[in-house]
């Protein structure tokens, strides 16, 4: 992402004017199209503004659902409202192509630029992070309003510009909407927890597999000098470039990710309440926050149960466990007698394996049981983000991007660990085996969860 520009002559400084016609647009959810099947079970194909038109239709496809309540609400913090997810994609095409590409560009709304700006600082002043619920305005149907014109003015846009730079900052654009995307399914998620009444946001299209799947197996990696790291004219994030050479010492592997029904056990083991078991931090959180099982699990009647997306039912034993911090993943491992991979080990034995698992299209949004593994390894996308033991740091040689794009990643590498592989939240077409995701130790409403790893037992294998 080096040769992203954002050009001198974007209107950063936007006059305090307000052009925002009074709407009337009542929310319809049927007036919402169903995605087309482009990103359905693999790589997004097509043109860029096809793409660009599929990634914006698919974000509000998960609106659909929704009651109009559940769109403004903030239930944490770091969960922002469904409302604001819909606003700031729609300000990121805005600020970063429209107002840079189209001649004499007019913002729609200045107020637009202050309420759902991030964090771009070279942008300008943001409203604050933990108070985007208290907006009740604009409308939902104001903003969707708002999508409705920029995404008129992209298309435009795109039909009559031809220009690496743009297509270059577009393809961003996509990107980030699908990184959104995830991110109103899991923040829908804590919201829709949150409630007693354990709502259903969906209903699952997932098929139960009966039975448990067959124990996981050690598979070996031989040691040596690896290359990580995206190379190539395809899109990545600035953070996973540049590719460069690590040495590697010999390391193993399990076959599949965590159960639910083995973390149990590590709850039965008094998991939570041995401190030998937990990092200094860790164990000052689960005693500060009173963890005691994953996030979403409640006992009932001697029962454990889970919020899903798809509404409270049974912990399922054969699924992989979720919603576990970077300290819980962590104290697992050492309970078990392993450690969490690095980013590398991953990586490395990521780069053979087909991107396959269950992904924000399958409809299932929650974790699926682990198929036949033959010789391979089962589950390294989709279904959970997999912690790794490495921190968030930048790659050596890693140059942010110049401009206020400068600031989308690498500001945020430090105090945070990477995650890879992607989520039954993630969209398909977004993840590759070099993609880098963070978090702090202490997050647990992404689909995060546990897969082991081991020193290697011989120097090759
Ligand atoms: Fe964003």
């Amino acid at each position: 992402m080096g040769r992203i520009f954002v050009g001198a002559t974007c209107h950063w400084n936007w006059e305090i004017r307000s052009v925002w016609p009074a709407l009337s647009i009542e929310y319809n959810a049927s007036e919402f199209r169903l995605l087309a099947t482009e990103t359905r079970g693999g790589r997004m194909g097509g043109d860029l503004a096809a793409r660009l038109v599929t990634a914006r239709r698919f974000t509000e496809r998960l609106c659909r659902p929704l009651a109009i309540e559940d769109f403004v609400v903030q239930a944490m913090p770091d969960a922002s409202p469904t409302r604001w997810h819909l606003a700031h994609t729609t300000w990121f095409f805005e600020t970063f192509v429209l107002a840079c590409w189209e001649a004499g560009y007019q913002p729609l709304s200045a107020d637009y630029q202050f309420l759902f700006n991030s964090y771009y600082n070279r942008v300008g002043e943001q409203f604050p992070r933990s108070q985007r619920g208290l907006l009740t305005r604009p409308t939902v149907a104001e903003v969707f309003a708002y999508r409705h014109a920029v995404d008129e003015r992209m298309t435009k846009l795109l039909a009559s510009r031809e220009d690496a730079d743009l297509a270059q900052v577009v393809e961003l654009g996509i990107q980030h909407e699908q990184q959104h995307q995830e991110l109103i399914l899991t923040d829908i998620k804590y919201l829709l927890g949150c409630n007693p009444l354990a709502p259903v946001y969906r209903q699952s299209g997932e098929t139960i597999t009966p039975g448990s799947p067959k124990p996981a197996h050690w598979k070996a990696f031989a040691g040596g000098i690896v290359s990580i790291g995206h190379a190539g004219p395809d899109f990545s994030f600035d953070n996973e470039r540049p590719r460069h050479q690590v040495l590697l010492r010999p390391f193993e592997l399990h076959d599949r990710l965590v159960t639910a029904g083995e973390y149990l056990e590590f709850m039965q083991d008094g998991g939570y309440l041995r401190p030998e078991l937990w990092l200094s931090l860790g164990w000052s959180t689960v005693r500060e926050h009173a963890w005691h099982a994953p996030l979403y699990w409640v006992e009932r009647e001697g029962q454990w149960c889970e919020f899903t997306l798809g509404g409270m039912r049974s912990v399922r034993p054969e699924v992989p466990v979720t919603h576990v911090s970077y300290f819980e993943a962590d104290a697992y491992a050492r309970w078990r007698g392993a450690r969490l991979p690095t980013e590398v080990e991953w990586e490395r034995a990521a780069a053979e394996v087909p991107i396959e698992g269950s992904f924000a299209e399958s409809d299932h949004l929650h974790p699926g049981v682990a198929g036949d593994r033959r010789e391979g390894l089962a589950q390294l996308f989709g279904e959970v983000w997999q912690w790794t033991q490495s921190p968030y740091t930048p790659y050596p040689g890693y140059v942010p991007p110049e401009g206020a794009l400068g600031e989308y990643n690498g500001k945020f590498m430090c105090n945070q660990f990477v995650l890879r592989g992607g989520s039954c939240a993630t969209p398909a077409s977004h993840i590759r085996a070099t993609y880098r995701n963070f978090f702090p130790p202490e997050a647990r409403w992404q689909f995060s969860g546990i897969r082991l790893a081991r020193d290697g037992r011989a120097a090759s294998s």
